[in-house]
Formats: structure tokens, C-alpha cells, sequence
């Protein structure tokens, strides 16, 4: 596949107008000094104006829902007016609702997966044909992704979606110098739970492991700089991960267990 042909160099970040993504629009803002255009993504347009204003470079604010196929397609077609080359790729849109399976409304089930999975498939595959050599990827997954989580199911199984997905695109576009880079955080103190406990609350222990978003992207950032395929913040989330990678998971899901009745 040929990369289309280039006019000016972007970044586009999904979910800038809250958390982890906003924080990675103004990270960029600091450190791409070769880049045009930062392109800043969200239903929300009154905060990604905020946001444009308080940054250096030049932004685009583009209001959509990544549920909705139609604006998908918008976008789409913005592409293909403007042809841009994507220097960099940050699908940092994302939500979920904690509770047990039955008791989180079908709606949000649906939602969740239509945003973290569909939406983040069908941005990737939108701009990688404006995607060139040493151009990056930055998939905002979850430590959720290591293992299955009981009352947190559709989410947990969304983002080892996103995870196992970008690892495979990741090898794929190995050959063309495109580089991906599965982001994995633990709990991190964004507005994300305040949609997240609406049915459920969290376990205890996350709030012991509660790490900022700055970390996170400066963790991120520097990863996808050395091509690692997978960022992991912080030395409780990287020994979870060592943890479901050397014990059965039905001792850990035991585990859980435990953590929940003492809750
Ligand atoms: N916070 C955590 O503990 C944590 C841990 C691991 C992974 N993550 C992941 O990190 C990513 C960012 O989360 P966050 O903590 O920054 O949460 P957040 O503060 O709630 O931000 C979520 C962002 O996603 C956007 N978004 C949600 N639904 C959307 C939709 N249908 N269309 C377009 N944009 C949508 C929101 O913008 P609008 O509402 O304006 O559309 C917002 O900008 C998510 O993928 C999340 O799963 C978070």
C-alpha cells in the first residue's frame, strides 16, 4: 500500500477533549516541532476549543462521535480532501461501566464496544493510507486487557480487543517503518470513573495503584519513540502483567474474588 499523496504533516489524537487524550494533545504540542497540524477529536466541541486555545501549534477541531458510523465517514472524506501525511496516530477515545454483566444497560454495553473497538478499527483504518515511513500508531488499551474482569466484562474484553489487535497490525506494518504501540495503564485519575461507576464501583485496590495522565503519556510517548509494541506504566501494572503471563488465570480470577468480598 503507497502512502497518498502528502500536503501537510498532522497528528490526530481521538478523545482530546478529556483525560489521557487531552493530555497527550498538549504533550504533542510541547515536543512536534515538524508538524503542522494537530488534529484534536471528540464529541465534546466546546472543550477541544478550550483546548485549541491554550496550544502553540497550529489545531483542527473536528466534533464527532466515534459510535457513529456517519461521522466516521466524514472524516473519511475530510481525508481524502485534504490529503495530509499522519505523523501521528493517538486513538485515545474510550469508556466503559463497571457493574455485573446483566446489571449494566445494554445500551452501554454496546456503546463501549462500538467506541473502543469499531471506532478505534475504522480510525486506523482510515488513516493509514496517509501514513508513511517512521509514522506512528498509539492504541489506548488497558491493563484490563491481561485479564478477563469480572464486573467490568465488556470493557476488560474491548481493550484485550484493542491490545491483541494492535500487536498483529503492529508486526504487519513492521516492513513499512509504521510503528504501533499498545498503551496499558492501570486505574488513572481522569474523569473516565465518572461515567465508569454509574452501575458499579471499583475495586479498592485500584486507588492504591491510581497513577496521573501525565505519567502515562510521558511513559507512552517515550515508548512509541523506541518502537516498543506495548507501554505499561508503572511497576504495580508491569508486575500484574508478569502475574498473568507466569500464574493460571483461574487463581487470579480467584484472587479477584477475594479482593471483592473484602471490598
Ligand atoms: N482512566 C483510566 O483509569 C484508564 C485506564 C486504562 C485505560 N484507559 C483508556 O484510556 C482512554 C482515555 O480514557 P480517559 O481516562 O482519558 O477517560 P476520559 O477522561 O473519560 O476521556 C475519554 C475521552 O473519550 C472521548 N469519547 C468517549 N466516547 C466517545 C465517542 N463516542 N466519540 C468520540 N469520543 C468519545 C471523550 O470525549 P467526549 O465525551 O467529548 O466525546 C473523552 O475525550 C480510554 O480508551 C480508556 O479506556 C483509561
Amino acid at each position: 500500500m503507497k502512502e497518498k499523496r502528502t500536503s501537510k504533516r498532522i497528528a490526530v489524537v481521538t478523545g482530546a477533549s478529556s483525560g489521557i487524550g487531552y493530555t497527550f494533545a498538549r504533550a504533542l504540542d510541547q515536543i512536534l516541532h515538524t508538524t503542522d497540524e494537530i488534529w484534536l477529536i471528540a464529541r465534546s466541541k466546546e472543550r477541544l476549543e478550550e483546548l485549541s486555545g491554550q496550544l502553540r501549534m497550529k489545531s483542527r477541531i473536528i466534533p464527532m462521535d466515534l459510535t457513529s458510523s456517519a461521522d466516521i465517514t466524514s472524516f473519511e472524506q475530510l481525508l481524502q480532501k485534504e490529503l495530509p501525511s499522519i505523523r501521528i496516530l493517538i486513538n485515545a477515545a474510550g469508556l466503559g461501566f463497571m457493574g455485573d454483566f446483566m446489571g449494566v444497560e445494554q445500551h452501554f454495553q454496546e456503546e463501549t464496544i462500538l467506541c473502543n473497538c469499531v471506532g478505534l478499527t475504522r480510525m486506523t483504518r482510515i488513516c493509514l493510507p496517509y501514513m508513511a515511513w517512521n509514522a506512528r500508531i498509539i492504541q489506548l488499551a488497558s491493563s484490563a486487557a491481561f485479564l478477563p474482569q469480572p464486573d467490568f466484562a465488556v470493557y476488560a474484553a474491548s481493550k484485550a480487543y484493542v491490545l491483541s489487535l494492535s500487536t498483529a497490525l503492529g508486526e504487519e506494518l513492521r516492513g513499512r517503518g509504521i510503528y504501533v504501540t499498545s498503551v496499558c495503564p492501570g486505574p488513572v485519575s481522569t474523569p473516565f470513573f465518572d461515567k465508569a461507576e454509574v452501575f458499579g464501583k471499583r475495586l479498592a485496590i485500584k486507588n492504591y495503584v491510581m497513577v496521573t495522565p501525565e505519567r502515562v503519556v510521558y511513559q507512552a510517548l517515550r515508548d512509541s519513540k523506541k518502537r516498543k509494541r506495548m507501554s505499561v506504566c508503572g511497576v504495580p501494572m508491569r508486575a500484574f502483567y508478569a502475574l498473568t503471563k507466569l500464574v493460571p488465570e483461574r487463581f487470579l480470577l480467584f484472587c479477584m474474588r477475594i479482593l471483592k468480598v473484602a471490598r
